[in-house]
């Protein structure tokens, strides 16, 4: 079969490397792709909120997309392919809610008893500031709508917190996305990442992974898309997990199927495990990246079988297995991610990853120039190593950040510290 993958991240080449060991897969796209993905799939210049174009593509090429991002699911890519009588997998726009507004996730984790941080949701500024007031600190400000993984402030003191209600609902530091501003309890505990699929009325959990979210190392820093990730967490016990199945997983599938809105595709839970038991910090509706880069690597079924599973409503059939081993992924970023860096930087050395089994180079802001691989992005790339536990992973992951070379490159030393703690 042929297919289309819609995005262009780390994330997107993961997805792309999974896909092309699936032996049902014969040909493979990627709108608009990289550098990297170009070496598996036909990268095609299409935009991803192109939904006219990127639809006519799929018509005369390929039986299945499958979207990466979650601006085209907000927006109601899969929708419109339906529409147009297209096999796809992810969310639909009702469903892409769940990530498309944090109020609304709320809201249904409250109607449900799903376990969450307290929260209150406020449409004026004034009304925000008042509350404020009398709140507990430190608070958590989110702007309500998508802003790339960066729209969450965390306020220790009642003016830093009176300045964020500004920031997000009135300089609109995150565009529409602060129209509606979520303050919420400040939690502390162990963050985890689960991945799921989802076809609607059944739900099967990934390994589990722990990202990095911000730019330096010790947690210092300001957020990012993601530094790095580690798979599995050694943190999500048997305990947690069973807890998880109980009161968060399924519950969350059988709240949207209640609400009207079934979910079908990757449900990424981002959980916190606090002193009274996990809750959830957010859900995104697609693979985390970077965390699709460490589970994905690991993961023993043939995903393209489980993504039609998921469409055609046959999720139950399915046994997703893991690899019993450990994956770690240290991002490359350009210096002055996430807030300016240049772009254009020649990338060397990335031949040293051919036949090296158990290695990726997992392109994320990479582009041609003249055939050559210069850096285009924040994110450049994402280098993955398996290992058959946490530690070598880590070990060979750091070994293989020096294999890749570009003027200006730059990467947290601490990715996967944590286990050290286990
Ligand atoms: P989110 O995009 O909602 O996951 O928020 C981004 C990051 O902000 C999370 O990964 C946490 O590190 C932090 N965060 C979000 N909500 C809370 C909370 N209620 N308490 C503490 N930290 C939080
Ligand atoms: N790595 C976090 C995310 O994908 O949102």
């Amino acid at each position: 079969m042929k297919i289309l993958i819609v995005g262009s991240g780390g994330r997107e080449h993961a997805i792309a490397y999974s896909a092309a060991k699936s032996p049902k897969v014969d040909k493979i796209y990627c709108a608009p792709g990289n550098a990297g993905i170009g070496s598996l799939a036909e990268c095609v210049p299409i935009p991803v909120m192109d939904f006219e174009r990127l639809a006519e593509f799929a018509k005369g090429h390929v039986d299945f997309t499958i979207i990466g991002s979650e601006d085209p699911l907000v927006g109601g890519i899969v929708d419109y392919f339906r529409t147009e009588g297209l096999k796809v997998f992810g969310p639909d726009q009702k469903a892409a809610i769940l990530e498309g507004s944090k109020a609304f996730s709320k809201d249904l984790m409250k109607k449900y008893h799903i376990p969450t941080a307290a929260y209150e949701t406020f449409d004026s500024p004034n009304a925000a500031a008042a509350y404020l007031e009398n709140a507990k600190m430190p608070v958590v400000l989110k702007a309500d709508g998508l802003a790339l993984g960066k729209g969450v402030l965390i306020c220790n003191t009642l003016e830093e917190a009176k300045e964020g209600v500004k920031t997000i609902m009135e300089d609109r530091k995150f565009g529409a996305a602060g129209s509606r501003l979520v303050v919420e309890e400040f939690m502390t505990g162990r963050e985890v990442s689960v991945l799921s699929f989802a076809d609607g009325k059944t739900i099967k959990v990934m390994s589990s992974a722990q990202d990095h979210k911000r730019a330096q190392d010790g947690d210092q820093g300001l957020n990012t898309g993601g530094m790095g990730t580690f798979s599995p967490s050694p943190f999500y016990t048997a305990e947690v997990d069973s807890f998880c199945k109980k009161h968060i997983y399924q519950a969350t599938v059988d709240a949207m199927a209640a609400e009207g809105r079934p979910y079908t595709g990757v449900i990424f839970f981002g959980l916190m495990l606090t002193g009274d038991g996990p809750k959830v910090l957010e859900y995104n509706a697609r693979f985390g990246d970077p965390e699709a880069q460490v589970v994905l690597p690991r993961m023993k079924n043939d995903m393209v079988e489980v993504m039609e599973a998921c469409v055609e409503g046959r999720l139950d059939e399915v046994d997703l297995q893991f690899e019993d081993n450990a994956a770690v992924c240290v991002v490359l970023a350009s210096n002055g991610y996430p807030v300016s860096y240049g772009k254009g930087y020649p990338v060397k050395g990335l031949e040293t990853f051919d036949g090296k089994d158990g290695y990726y180079c997992f392109h994320a802001g990479t582009a041609l120039k003249d055939g050559k691989v210069v850096t285009n992005g924040g994110r450049v790339l994402g280098i993955t190593a398996k290992g058959d536990d946490l530690k070598q992973a880590r070990k060979k992951a750091y070994e293989a950040t020096d294999w890749v070379q570009f003027d200006n490159k730059y990467m947290r030393h601490d990715i996967g510290k944590a286990i050290d703690e286990a």
